[in-house]
């Protein structure tokens, strides 16, 4: 059986962290999310976390060899499960033509790309709301999602924390490199056919609703 291939797309804070772990278990996807295997490389202090945290905490990419590594191994940890959903990769166009690359090895090949269409207004108050438990990881928003007690994950009851690239100096150059990096890639796939494009501007739930219905 060949494996499905999804990936998420969309600016920071479109909500792709949130629907990712719903999607891949609806679908039973294995989940490669490079924002959240980086983040755990910066916090087991690992040689690969080190460099890239200098680069996450600017709001920049992490140089293509260090997230190929990531994405490398994960892949052919779990070559036979019935799909992969990638979230944050690829974030350019070379990042495109390397994924390419990595799927022909394994004869496999991009089924669609989901776009979560979110406007640079509602970013700024997404990200400088959210709110994250550093045990669990659960995200939460301070308005739309807050937790049950003060700023406690409601699960583990450990205080939330604000991520460091969540300032507003690195959200606007986030959303700059996405606009210049990134959103070509939406295009790019628009004109093979790829993408099924998402209304990010609705509730969490309507947005799973919409994925869900469309893959
Ligand atoms: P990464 O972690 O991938 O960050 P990102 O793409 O900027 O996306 P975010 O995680 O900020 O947002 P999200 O879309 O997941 O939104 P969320 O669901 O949390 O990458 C971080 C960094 O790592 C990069 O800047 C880069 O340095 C590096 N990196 C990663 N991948 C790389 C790669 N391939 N190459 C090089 N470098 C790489 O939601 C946001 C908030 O909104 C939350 O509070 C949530 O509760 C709320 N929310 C979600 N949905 C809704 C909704 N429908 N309505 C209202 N609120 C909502």
């Amino acid at each position: 059986m060949t494996s499905k291939i999804y990936i998420l797309i969309g600016p920071p804070g479109a909500g792709k962290g949130t629907q990712a772990k719903n999607i891949a278990n609806t679908k039973d996807f294995v989940l490669i999310s490079t924002g959240d295997l980086l983040r755990e490389n910066v916090e087991k202090r690992t040689e690969l976390g080190q460099i890239a945290k200098s680069y996450m905490d600017k709001g920049e990419f992490v140089p293509i060899e260090l997230v190929a590594r990531i994405i490398k191994s994960n892949i052919e940890q779990n070559l036979g499960k019935s799909g992969f959903l990638f979230d944050g990769f690829p974030r350019d166009l070379s990042q495109n033509a390397l994924l390419d690359e990595m799927l022909k090895e394994f004869n496999l090949d991009v089924d669609k790309v989901i776009y979560i269409d979110v406007k640079d207004e509602a970013i700024l108050e997404r990200l400088t709301n959210r709110r994250v438990c550093p045990k669990c990881k659960k995200v939460y928003h301070m308005k739309f999602n807050p937790p049950k007690k003060d700023e406690l994950c409601d699960d583990c009851e450990v205080p939330l924390i604000t991520r460091d690239d969540d300032k507003p100096d690195v959200i606007k150059n986030r959303l700059a490199t996405y606009h210049k990096s990134t959103h070509p890639l939406v295009e790019h796939f628009e004109k093979g056919g790829k993408i099924i494009r998402i209304n990010g501007e609705k509730s969490p739930k309507e947005v799973e609703n919409q994925i869900i219905a469309n893959i």
